[in-house]
């Protein structure tokens, strides 16, 4: 899969190098690539904002930065020359819709995402609507809190998706028994010793009783979904 990410922060993203997706990255699984939105300015100053129109506060980032910098990313892909089979791009906001599992598993099958950070109070409107003539155009949010810009965003969504393209997590069994991916929260977990500090493992977990290990690992995930998230459970 092949990952492009505008910022005006290009260092956010140092920490891609290490842990799951460094290596992912190093295996040629994950594409991911970079770019400084001031490399498409003009004046000296490198200026990426500018006032709103209709007043108020904060700054606006201006559309033609962004518009050369998501054309020369689209020009790179082959076979992108409608918006249909363009690339995926992706515009993390607090006024989009919500980032769940479900997102991350269905853009895990994309060829080619592209993250387009927001600083400020936002990225001029018209962006969008030009985007969406060359790929397809998702705002999407993480919750329901406002982040400084998309990067911090854009970096949870890499690696929830990131992991979840084949071959990233090692044994992808390990995918499946998760927080989410049955709409429930994950059951707990434990090892050695049995007894630590007075806390012992439940009894049951130590039976080598399949069947029963299996209900009552169910029977934590509800029961912990019903106290923690009782949202997900009337959605
Ligand atoms: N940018 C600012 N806040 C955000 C949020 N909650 N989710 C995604 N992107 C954001």
């Amino acid at each position: 899969m092949r990952i492009d990410v505008v910022t005006i922060f290009p260092a956010f993203f140092d920490v891609l190098e290490v842990s799951l997706l460094g290596r992912a990255r190093g295996a040629g699984l994950l594409d991911i690539r970079v770019h400084d939105l001031r490399d498409h300015t003009t004046d000296r100053h490198r200026t990426v904002d500018d006032t709103p129109y209709g007043g108020g506060a904060g700054m606006v980032m201006k559309p033609e930065p962004w518009a050369q910098s998501l054309d020369a990313i689209a020009a790179e892909q082959e076979g992108g020359e409608d918006a249909a089979s363009g690339p995926l791009f992706v515009f993390p906001s607090p006024a989009g819709e919500r980032f769940t599992q479900s997102v991350a598993r269905e853009w895990s099958a994309e060829q080619h995402i592209v993250f387009g950070c927001g600083r400020y109070e936002g990225i001029d409107e018209r962006v969008f609507a030009y985007a969406s003539t060359i790929g397809r155009v998702r705002l999407v949010s993480l919750g329901d809190y406002v982040l400084n810009g998309g990067e911090v965003a854009a970096m949870a969504m890499i690696e929830a998706v990131g992991r979840l393209v084949p071959g990233v997590v090692g044994n992808p069994e390990s995918l499946v028994e998760e927080s989410h991916e049955d709409g429930l929260l994950e059951y707990p977990s434990y090892t050695k010793p049995a007894s630590w500090r007075g806390y012992d493992v439940p009894d049951v977990l130590l039976s080598g009783h399949h069947g029963r290990v299996a209900d009552w690992r169910r029977g934590q995930q509800v029961e912990r979904t019903r106290l923690r998230r009782p949202d997900l459970l009337s959605e």
